[in-house]
């Protein structure tokens, strides 16, 4: 009988072992996935300018531009579309350089200038860059025009400024409006809808007219 006894023993141990590893597992699965925290947020201050007027926050240190933008700010203009870098739709300009926002801790930008879609023109006083795609109908359920928008007038002043791209070719040549060039430069914008070619002709008009 002392087998029986033993094997007895033996499965309650092995029922039990595997209940508190199971638990263990749980618990670390769970640490491992964020959803129990294992130490408090920091919390960490900033400071910079958002369409010409100073913004003070307090944030996580782990929250991004774009979520300061929309969630603390409620400049919802800014679009999020994959959080992830791959769509456009965050883009902002940041001391004069376009940005994924969603890519960019908020923290890192003390002192910096941003401007978003807000900031580019109002109803009122549209900039010609939102003008000409209302014009040429650059848009369609309009989710990404934000960052089209930001985009396109960054495309166009890079190109003015001479920075080089793909299209270019060359590090000292001076770059010059062409579809091929605002299509690369403008190559990180996705849109659904795909209103990309009324978006070049935008685009097109507004070169032209500096020109
Ligand atoms: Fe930032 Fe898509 S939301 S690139
Ligand atoms: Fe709809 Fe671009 S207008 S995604």
């Amino acid at each position: 009988m002392t087998p029986t006894i033993d094997l007895e023993i033996s499965r309650r141990s092995v029922l039990a072992a595997g209940a508190a590893t199971a638990a263990l597992t749980q618990v670390s699965g769970a640490e491992a996935q964020g959803v129990v925290p294992s130490s408090p947020p920091t919390v960490m201050g900033v400071s910079f300018v958002v369409n010409g007027t100073r913004r003070d926050l307090k944030l996580d240190t782990r929250t991004t531009l774009l979520d300061a933008l929309r969630e603390h700010l409620q400049l919802t203009g800014t679009k999020k579309g994959c959080d992830h870098g791959q769509c456009g739709a965050c883009t902002v300009i940041v001391d004069g350089k376009r940005i994924n926002s969603c890519l960019s801790l908020a923290v890192m930008h003390e002192g910096d200038k941003i401007t978003t879609i807000e900031g580019i023109g109002t109803p009122e006083h549209l900039h010609p860059m939102q003008a000409s795609f209302i014009k040429h109908d650059g848009y369609q359920c309009g989710y990404c025009t934000p960052g089209q928008i930001c985009s396109a007038v960054s495309v166009l002043a890079e190109i003015a400024a001479g920075v080089p791209s793909h299209v270019t070719g060359s590090l000292t040549e001076k770059p010059v409006v062409t579809n091929d060039e605002m299509r690369e430069r403008m190559s990180g914008n996705i849109c659904r809808c795909g209103a990309y070619s009324n978006i070049l002709e935008a685009m097109t008009e507004v070169a032209g007219a500096r020109a």
